[in-house]
């Protein structure tokens, strides 16, 4: 692991006209995706992403994300750097949004969060696995040694893709959050040891899907 994964992994970036890394992917049905670094310029596009999300899928996030407000503080804590994020996008419209969560207090300096949030037409074409690849390769460049993912119990999907990236549950908080709805739920709090992630993504990589989709 380290620095040859890494080579082996950006080797496809291409720095686009912005400046902005990027690369093209593809889903398992073909398509081909942009998957880059959101930037300020995207604010009306991720707007209209999250205002287009399903009701289902909006009704587990930790906050009303359809609104102006929320979407400057999201490119705000983008700029300040607590926050990375990625956007996947096709046809010029954000598809899929990525977020790694980084931890500013020194106690846990080390820990990063991972959010996923794929629109639901581009659901199960292994967009998830992809972008949160490319989070782990932020994660191990920012020195994160491990990656927390917070789910509410019903997010059983969300549940079922960290398991498979190698995450473990390490607590379910009782009726800890209310969903949008205002429902209590169980928080499920999974974790993940980069350096661990890297060697089962090498083994997916040989073994399925991580070839073909590139
Ligand atoms: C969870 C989520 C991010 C998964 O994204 P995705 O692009 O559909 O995931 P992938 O196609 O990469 O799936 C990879 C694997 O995860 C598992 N998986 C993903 N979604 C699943 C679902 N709804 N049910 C069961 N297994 C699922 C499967 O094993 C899948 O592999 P397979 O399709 O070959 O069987 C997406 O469903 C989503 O945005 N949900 C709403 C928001 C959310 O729950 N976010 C997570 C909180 S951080």
């Amino acid at each position: 692991m380290g620095s040859d994964f890494i080579r082996k992994y950006f080797i496809d970036d291409i720095d686009n006209e912005g400046g902005v890394m990027e690369k093209q992917l593809k889903l398992k049905n073909g398509m081909t995706v942009i998957i880059r670094e959101m930037t300020g310029e995207d604010a009306e596009a991720s707007l209209r992403f999250f205002q287009s999300l399903e009701e289902e899928d909006k009704r587990y996030l930790r906050m009303d994300v359809g609104n102006q407000d929320a979407i400057q503080h999201r490119i705000k804590s983008m700029q300040s750097g607590q926050v990375k994020r990625l956007v996947a996008v096709m046809k010029k419209e954000i598809i899929a949004d990525g977020a790694l969560e980084m931890e500013a207090r020194a106690w846990k300096k080390h820990v990063a969060e991972i959010r996923l949030i794929i629109n639901r037409k581009y659901q199960r074409l292994g967009l998830g696995k992809l972008l949160a690849r490319e989070l782990y390769l932020l994660a191990v460049s920012e020195k994160v040694e491990d990656i927390v993912a917070k789910i509410m119990k019903p997010q059983t999907g969300a549940i079922k893709l960290f398991e498979k990236l190698g995450f473990k549950q390490d607590a379910v908080l009782k009726d800890y959050v209310r969903d949008i709805g205002g429902e209590k739920q169980d928080l499920v709090v999974m974790r993940c040891n980069v350096k661990k992630m890297f060697q089962e993504l090498e083994e997916l990589t040989e073994l399925s899907d991580w070839q073909h989709m590139r």
